[in-house]
């Protein structure tokens, strides 16, 4: 039975900040922000925007009448929860109005989450093949302004429907895994950012990719020839860069020179929007996609999935007969094209806004023209307001 992802959706911030602005600000050379780390812009999620109204907004673009019939499961993969107990899946749930009769479920594992919900969806659907699964990674990444971190940070969410018969890729069997319990990045509780080993975090991100390519190719039986395009969780996307590096090493030239290629599609819209931690890899694979003409069904796609703290997982899957069409839907080049630029005394005042309140407090939402908007918090409840 093919298992994987169906249809995918994405929603940012309409606000960006420059790199190379934000760089002069800094006092930084810009080539160290556009090439030393590869990024050219930087989400800027705005105060009337949390994890639960990114994912709406990228749900929204998706999900049909007949796919809200057949939803069993809902799985929200996020680091930036908004509430200690209560899911951000039972509130997405509530705002996009989806039927009762539902499994939901949060999942944290740093960038990770995600990945681990696509695992859990697949042995759902083995017992319910004829049911759909929600799939979110969505997070705001915060390390602090005038931080190392801090032209690694942005936001958004990615929305998959994971069901049999996929249009767009149906994952394979096998796939190796790796964890260990480190402290590369944390966030205490209470705190709104990040707490982070930089160098460390870079090197166990490296570390972890070797080990799971090294075993994956030998559960799998296949090798770098195998693969069409390789793509990796990018929390900036110069660190991808490195790891296709250390995969191509000592290989042919011209195979190499494909991937590298390939690689340069699927970092595309990551460079543009910032890290979004547990659906940035799933926004490279969109990238990849959109931005990747020659792409073929039937090729083979790698996927790296890292969570700080840590964990480590290869897996594979397989490029379906209509994921042209499936991909064609949205446009995300010319959303992306489409956002506002603001300075940088802007993104900083943005940026203080950005926490979580839990006191009284009502938001001015006329300038958000998200369909989902955050409202404020009353009575010690979050509101939700839709546009
Ligand atoms: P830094 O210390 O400011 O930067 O922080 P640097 O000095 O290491 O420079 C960065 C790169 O720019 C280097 O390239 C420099 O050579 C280059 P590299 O040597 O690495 O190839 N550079 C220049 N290039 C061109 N022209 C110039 C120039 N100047 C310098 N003029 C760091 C960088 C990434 C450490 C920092 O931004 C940080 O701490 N970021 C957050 C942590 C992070 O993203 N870690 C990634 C691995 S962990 C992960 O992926 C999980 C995560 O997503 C969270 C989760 O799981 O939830 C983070």
């Amino acid at each position: 039975m093919k298992i994987g992802i169906d249809k995918i959706g994405f929603f940012t911030s309409d606000l960006y900040v420059d790199m190379r602005e934000l760089a002069q600000q800094r006092q930084e050379d810009p080539a160290k922000y556009l090439i030393g780390i590869g990024q050219k812009k930087m989400a800027v999620i705005r105060p009337t925007q949390d994890v639960v109204t990114l994912a709406a907004n990228a749900v929204d673009q998706i999900l049909s009448e007949a796919d809200r019939q057949k939803l069993g499961l809902v799985i929200f993969g996020t680091e930036s929860g908004v509430d200690n107990s209560k899911s951000t899946a039972a509130y997405l749930a509530g705002l996009l109005k989806l039927p009762e009769k539902l499994q939901v479920v949060e999942v944290k594992q740093a960038c990770y989450g995600a990945t681990a919900g696509l695992d859990f969806a697949q042995g759902y659907l083995c017992l319910h093949p004829e049911k759909k699964v929600l799939v979110i990674g969505a997070d705001i990444a915060r390390y602090g302004l005038r931080t190392p971190g801090e032209p690694t940070q942005g936001g958004g969410a990615v929305a998959m429907l994971v069901t049999t018969n996929p249009r767009i890729i149906a994952f394979e069997p096998n796939s190796a895994v790796a964890m260990r319990d480190a402290n590369d990045f944390w966030r205490p509780l209470g705190e709104s950012e990040a707490r982070v080993a930089g160098k460390f975090s870079n090197n166990l991100y490296l570390d972890l990719l070797q080990e799971v390519w090294q075993e994956y190719q030998k559960t799998a039986g296949l090798q770098l020839i195998d693969f069409t395009a390789f793509i990796f969780h990018l929390p900036y996307t110069k660190l991808g860069l490195k790891g296709l590096r250390s995969l191509t090493s000592g290989n042919d030239l011209a195979i190499n020179s494909q991937l590298f290629k390939q690689f340069e599609a699927a970092r595309s819209y990551n460079s543009q929007v910032g890290n979004l931690y547990t659906g940035s890899l799933y926004l490279s694979f969109l990238s990849l996609l959109q931005n990747s003409p020659k792409l073929q069904a039937g090729q083979r796609i790698g996927f790296y999935s890292y969570g700080s703290g840590a964990q480590a997982e290869f897996f594979s899957g397989l490029l379906q007969p209509k994921f042209k069409e499936q991909i064609a839907q949205n446009d995300f080049k010319q959303i992306l094209t489409g956002r506002r630029k603001i300075s940088v005394a802007d993104y900083e005042s943005l940026y203080q806004q950005q926490v979580i309140q839990t006191t009284e407090h009502k938001l001015r939402t006329t300038e958000d023209l998200a369909k989902y908007v955050f409202a404020g918090t009353h009575e010690s409840q979050r509101t939700y307001e839709i546009h």
